[in-house]
């Protein structure tokens, strides 16, 4: 049976801006997202029967249809119900290194593999549009993870325009493996106590790309001006998960202080991270912090910035 076996990068927001409430009941955004090289793989085997397997290394993602992933294999095989009948439902294995629950989009970027996989397997010959616009109905992150690198997302986070990329920059990444943060709950509280303020116009939806503050960044990164970057660094929902999670406002104050181009907490956090100039620095980073927080829970990663998405894994086409 054939199979495939992908990387499937994290990401992290240089840039998260909340403009408004959308009428389907998402919020309207201006964010930067950037992949990184921290990724897990992802093999996808055509397993000849009808049912849908999933399976992975990490007891707390779920092997079930709840799965991000198994509901992309669910999605191919209603969308392309011909090609399912063909070629067979697929074992999906997740090999986890993202942590998860961590603002890292780590669900979506598995989701994003299993889709790209998919159409490899069952030969559909899909564009990369056709593969994100399915995948921008199972999660506002799935589509920058199928096309990656550096990119500006606007109205759900599913709008991608690329931006140049900026592949020699690194991070070093700090979460508590206990903590994680929902999604919902963070942009929940948010409308809750920053509701007020919204701007946005949710009848001229277009307008959205030129509505926000992203400009300055935007010409830092069109110059590939990492210390203005870190500078610019911005992220709406801090303003709520900082003081719910008063260790995830301690890492980051803690980062911030170091020899940083500048720190943020990712998406929905509660992953924080600090941007840097070289590996050696970054390495740097990761042991002061260590140091400064010896407690075993923290968890810390160095992880370069990564100009692609979901890409092949080294030693991949197996048709065994
Ligand atoms: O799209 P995704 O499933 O990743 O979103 C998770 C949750 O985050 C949504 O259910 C919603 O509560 C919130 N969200 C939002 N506006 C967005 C993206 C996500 O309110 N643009």
């Amino acid at each position: 049976m054939q199979s495939y076996s992908l990387l499937a990068p994290a990401k992290i927001n240089l840039y998260l801006e909340i403009l408004g409430d959308r009428p389907d009941g998402f919020h309207e955004l201006v964010m930067v997202m950037q992949s990184i090289d921290l990724a897990d793989q992802i093999d996808v085997r055509a397993n000849g029967t009808d049912t849908i397997h999933i399976s992975c290394n990490h007891p707390q993602v779920p092997q079930d249809k709840s799965n991000l992933g198994y509901r992309a294999a669910a999605l191919m095989a209603q969308k392309f119900p011909d090609s399912f009948a063909r070629y067979g439902a697929v074992d999906i294995t997740i090999h986890k290194h993202i942590p998860i629950g961590a603002g890292l989009a780590g669900g979506s970027t598995n989701a994003a593999a299993v889709l790209v996989g998919i159409d490899m397997l069952w030969r559909l010959g899909l564009t990369q549009s056709e593969l994100q616009e399915l995948g921008a109905t199972l999660g506002s992150d799935v589509p920058f993870c199928i096309s990656g690198g550096t990119a500006l997302a606007t109205g759900r986070g599913e709008k991608l325009d690329t931006l140049p990329d900026l592949h020699s920059l690194y991070v070093v990444l700090a979460k508590y493996r206990s903590l994680s943060v929902s999604t919902p709950w963070a942009y929940q509280t948010y409308r809750q106590q920053f509701g007020h303020t919204y701007r946005w116009n949710p009848h001229q939806p277009e307008a959205s790309r030129h509505a926000g503050h992203a400009g300055s960044i935007l010409t830092a990164i069109a110059h590939q001006d990492g210390a203005k970057i870190g500078q610019l660094l911005h992220n709406d929902l801090e303003k709520v998960v900082l003081p719910a999670y008063p260790q995830v406002a301690d890492v980051r104050h803690r980062l911030q202080q170091m020899d940083v181009l500048g720190a943020m907490m990712s998406g929905s956090g509660p992953t924080v991270f600090a941007l840097l100039n070289t590996q050696a620095d970054a390495q740097q980073v990761e042991e002061d912090l260590r140091q400064a927080i010896p407690d075993p829970d923290l968890e810390l990663w160095v992880a370069k910035f990564n100009p692609a998405g979901i890409q092949f894994a080294p030693q991949t086409v197996d048709s065994k």
